[in-house]
């Protein structure tokens, strides 16, 4: 069992090849944590790396002879407001008005396995054997209430996952204020933040700033995890790079408003805490009433960036996302957004797919437009039902067409939001989330339908079926073009308003878990106004998600880069798109498109019917390599080897497991004129292998040694007879006897 209980100095040790994690019982029963880091051998106590100490204006936590301190003590499942002066993990408001809170030890349960924690997404095993769990159960006595603190530690994987339950069962009524999914307490401050920060088109953008006493936070405050800050941090040490030094990755797998703070303290301990956001959060306990947080994944690594990326990227390609599309190729699509956006026919919606067809794509994907009088972005949402003056044979004669011109068809849906010039506005007005009397903010024009209740869910849900049982669709795109305001249900009491955020985005999973459960056949999309809810826990229903509105091939650069820090490639939407671009009107080559959207789910974004011959032609051949190496980009290794956010040019790499294969990419941004030599080194080959490379319609022999410690030269010359500004090329790399 990689999860010890050492009953003599009453320590837990969690540990697998690669990690240990050792919490202790603390002298007044709470729990503190000793390490967390690349594993120890294990011993019977590690009580010498308890620290506390009663320093000047410090508080003791017991009396005589208790000693401890818990201002600076490293602690599990820490509280404010009985002498730790940090923020802590759980507020907790009683009826008498106190938010003091002493959680001690009770029991706890070492067992194989995980146990799914639905209505809300997790990772899971597939065997008993790949994890085990221990269950950590606190007590409060005054409140008669437990919080179950749950690990996970997967046998090959170096991650621990963590979630809390509460449960009441004290006769008074108590509140959670906050409920964080965990807390991580750290001996120093020598790291730095790494987030992923961004906005609309620019989402994921790699930032890191230097830790410091006092706060520093991502948030979502907006009812959706956002493109503002994705829910996931990671410390790094100062000398890490993508290939070595030490990092921990923190992953919240939820979908909606979430916290994730940082703080050091003022004697350099640093306390990590993610969870839901609690200032759009307060939840109510009655007796026998229990309350589930999502879970935080976290994920070390002693071999830097890279490795902690590929461990996130193993769990959540296999043991997150799950159902027939986990481990299937994903079909080559064209979608007809920026082809026609809402204007169009049925008659030309087969002229592109035709076209479509004709050059090998697999999939043609209807977007927004199709439904009640949508011709603008001010009406139709909320009317899931053909609008037939474009499509007179309906989804179901539509779906069916493109099935007879030999491809699949799916179909977008943005079924959280209705504006108010639709019927299902006209007959439910009440239905949005919106406080009586006051301003109701609109955005796109449109409102958010109130998911807490489950009479909208249902109505949803049987538009959509309706929709669905009719026709021949095999894709949905999920979108979602705006974020919550005046977060507050028609039907919820005024006691239970604060539940309302959360509320909606369980009525969001029950949706998705309704749909997967009737249609588990159908591939899933997430998308939200691109990339703005790109996470963890839509991963769960969906296995990709659309990554960016943005499809400039040079931006997408750095999105998809930033994206690669927590996501399998297999989940990133990515596609070609017309030039001069829709967002920038910028023009790169259509080569370099494709270098750049085949490291995603790919597809196309355009009317194929408006290249020339050769273009199309190119086109084809995109497809025929795409199809012929889908399965090593979706499913191998992903290695970032030069950073879009650090200069002028940008390189990956994904090889096979057994690195008898792999395809490299080099991209750049400027054509650069008299420049210096350039060379690109690759990584995650084997050394003693003799590599057949060939790039720039050449082929020569190398051994990985080679390749990885003195490096391909690229020559300039060719980088500029492909176009110079933003050129591309790729690497493919076949191990050969
Ligand atoms: C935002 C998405 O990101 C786009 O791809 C497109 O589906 C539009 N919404 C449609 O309204």
């Amino acid at each position: 069992m990689p999860i010890i209980y050492h009953e003599a100095s009453k320590e837990f040790h969690l540990y697998n090849q690669q990690i240990s994690y050792i919490i202790e019982i603390m002298e007044n029963g709470q729990l503190g944590n000793l390490y967390y880091g690349k594993k120890v051998h294990d011993r019977v106590s590690f009580s010498y790396l308890h620290q506390d100490e009663a320093r000047p204006l410090g508080a003791l936590a017991g009396n005589a002879p208790c000693e401890l301190c818990l201002q600076y003590t490293r602690q599990e499942y820490p509280s404010y407001g009985t002498g730790d002066y940090r923020y802590g993990a759980c507020v907790i408001e009683q009826e008498n008005g106190s938010r003091i809170t002493d959680f001690k030890y009770a029991t706890h349960n070492i067992y194989e396995g995980k146990h799914k924690i639905e209505p809300l997404p997790a990772t899971y095993v597939e065997n008993k054997k790949e994890a085990t769990s221990i269950e950590i159960t606190l007590y409060d006595a005054v409140m008669d209430t437990e919080a179950v603190l749950t690990y996970t530690i997967y046998e090959e994987l170096s991650v621990i996952t963590r979630h809390v339950r509460f449960i009441h069962k004290g006769e008074s009524v108590i509140r959670l204020q906050t409920a964080m999914s965990a807390c991580v307490d750290l001996p120093d401050k020598e790291y730095d933040m790494l987030h992923l920060s961004g906005a609309w088109a620019r989402e994921r953008y790699v930032k890191t700033r230097k830790l410091e006493q006092g706060l520093q936070s991502i948030y979502s405050m907006r009812g959706a995890s956002s493109a503002e800050h994705n829910p996931f941090i990671a410390l790094k040490r100062r000398n890490t790079t993508e290939d070595t030094g030490e990092v921990m990755g923190f992953s919240l797998v939820y979908s909606g408003s979430f916290l994730g703070q940082v703080e050091v303290c003022s004697h350099d301990t640093t306390r990590v805490t993610m969870g839901i956001h609690p200032d759009t959060f307060s939840w109510k306990l009655n007796q026998n009433e229990s309350f589930q947080t999502p879970e935080m994944v976290m994920v070390y690594s002693d071999h830097g960036m890279n490795a902690m990326s590929q461990t996130f990227h193993e769990l959540y390609r296999t043991r997150l996302a799950r159902g027939y599309w986990r481990d299937r190729e994903r079909p080559i699509l064209l979608n007809n957004w920026e082809a026609t956006y809402m204007d169009f026919s049925e008659y030309e919606i087969l002229r592109i797919a035709s076209k479509a067809k004709e050059v090998g794509v697999e999939l043609f994907v209807l977007d927004d437009g199709w439904f009640g009088d949508r011709s603008d972005d001010d009406r139709g949402l909320g009317d899931w039902y053909v609008n037939l003056k474009k499509l007179p044979n309906g989804i179901a004669g539509l779906s069916r067409n493109v099935e007879e011109l030999g491809m699949k068809f799916g179909i977008w849906i943005e079924p959280e939001m209705v504006n108010k010039n639709s019927d299902l506005y006209r007959a439910h007005p009440d239905w949005i989330l919106s406080v009586p009397e006051r301003y109701e903010t609109p955005s796109r024009q449109q409102h958010v339908l109130d998911y807490s209740r489950k009479e909208v869910v249902d109505a949803i849900f049987g538009m959509l079926d309706q929709m669905i049982s009719e026709s021949k669709i095999t894709y949905i795109k999920w979108d979602m073009n705006r974020y919550i305001t005046e977060c507050y249900s028609r039907t919820a009491s005024p006691e239970e308003q604060g539940k309302v955020m959360h509320q909606y985005i369980l009525g969001v999973y029950d949706l998705y878990t309704r749909l997967t459960n009737k249609y588990p056949e159908i591939l899933f999309e997430s998308c939200s106004s691109g990339g703005a809810r790109f996470d963890p826990g839509m991963l769960y229903f969906a296995p990709q998600t659309w990554c960016s509105d943005d499809t400039d091939a040079s931006e997408r650069l750095k999105i998809q880069y930033g994206t690669s820090m927590v996501y399998p490639i297999s989940a990133i939407g990515a596609h070609v798109s017309a030039v001069p671009n829709h967002q920038l009107e910028r023009c790169t080559p259509l080569a370099t498109r494709a270098h750049v959207a085949f490291f995603g789910a790919f597809g196309y974004e355009l009317d194929l019917n408006k290249l020339t011959q050769e273009e199309l032609d190119q086109v084809r051949q995109q497809i025929d390599y795409y199809k012929c190496y889908r399965k090593l980009i979706q499913q191998g290794i992903f290695y970032r080897i030069k950073s879009p956010f650090a200069g002028n040019d940008t390189a990956w790499l994904v090889a096979a497991k057994d690195q008898s294969e792999a395809i490299a990419a080099y991209y750049q941004r400027m054509n650069l004129v008299n420049a210096g030599y350039l060379r690109l080194k690759l990584t995650g080959l084997c050394e003693e292998r003799l590599y057949e490379v060939t790039a720039f319609q050449h082929t020569e022999k190398y051994y990985g040694s080679e390749l990885m410690y003195a490096g391909i030269p690229i020559d300039r010359d060719k980088l500029t007879a492909q176009g110079g500004d933003f050129a591309s090329v790729l690497f493919h790399l076949k191990a050969v006897k």
